[in-house]
């Protein structure tokens, strides 16, 4: 099955909005271990919207799981993470004027500079995921690259209503096998909820499902705990009998 990361992204965007010390990441990480998330996602936008620099440095020290981060291809961030030396780097496309990541990076636009970074992240002994739409020609160049993993964006599913969604989950069960065969390890994440994350956790081949804004909302009602125990829940009951 799965393991699930937790994206704590909006505790700091409730911490912002005041640019004070409260809700503290780095707590509310530790809540989110204790209550079986098997990782700690966070993106460091280039705006410092939420997830500051203090932030990440704290928490490669005090998580236990698996520290991923999120960041865009910009020398800045490429120096960050060499330094801070997460478990795990996802590159992702930003944009300054996006709620969210919109889409995959276009991984074949720029294949040498994401070869380069790649090069270097795994130099420094991160291991690198590209989060990428789930099309053939980003998953081709995300292997040419070096990644280690795809994370498949599964944002297009997650909105999709109906037969529409029959289709997406289909279009990402053969972009984790086509991924697979190229010797990718696959991960997805994006705009996943207590409702929709079943189907995704049954995909052939998906190692970490990245999800935040759902666990963080629903904390503000039930507490981290909960919210996190219940999504787990969600992902093992996706298991088959002899898995779970
Ligand atoms: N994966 C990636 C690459 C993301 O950028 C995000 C959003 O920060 C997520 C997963 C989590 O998405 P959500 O907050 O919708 O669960």
């Amino acid at each position: 099955m799965p393991r699930l990361h937790v994206n704590i992204d909006h505790v700091a965007t409730v911490r912002q909005a005041r640019r004070d010390t409260q809700p503290d990441p780095v707590l509310a990480a530790g809540i989110a271990e204790l209550a079986g998330a098997n990782g700690i996602t966070v993106h460091l936008r280039e705006d410092r919207r939420h997830i500051q620099d203090r932030d990440v440095r704290i928490l490669r020290d005090t998580v236990k799981t698996l520290l991923n981060l999120e960041m865009a291809l910009t020398d800045e961030m490429i120096e960050h993470a060499i330094q801070v030396k997460p478990d795990q780097v996802c590159v992702v496309p930003e944009s300054r004027e996006e709620l969210t990541t919109e889409g995959g990076l276009d991984a074949d636009g720029c294949l040498d500079h994401l070869s380069d970074t790649i090069a270097q992240l795994k130099a420094a002994g991160i291991e690198v995921s590209v989060f990428i739409d789930p099309e053939p020609n980003a998953i081709e160049a995300a292997a040419k690259a070096g990644a280690d993993y795809v994370e498949l964006h599964t944002g297009s599913y997650a909105n999709a209503k109906g037969q529409n969604r029959d289709n997406e989950l289909k279009r990402l069960e053969t972009s984790a096998h086509y991924a697979h065969e190229l010797g990718l390890r696959v991960n997805a994440g994006h705009g996943l909820d207590y409702e929709n994350v079943m189907p995704i956790a049954q995909l052939p081949h998906i190692e970490e499902l990245n999800i935040g804004y759902a666990i963080i909302a629903r904390s503000i009602y039930v507490g981290l705990d909960q919210a996190v125990r219940e999504m787990q829940d969600r992902i093992l009951s996706a298991a088959p009998p002899d898995e779970a």
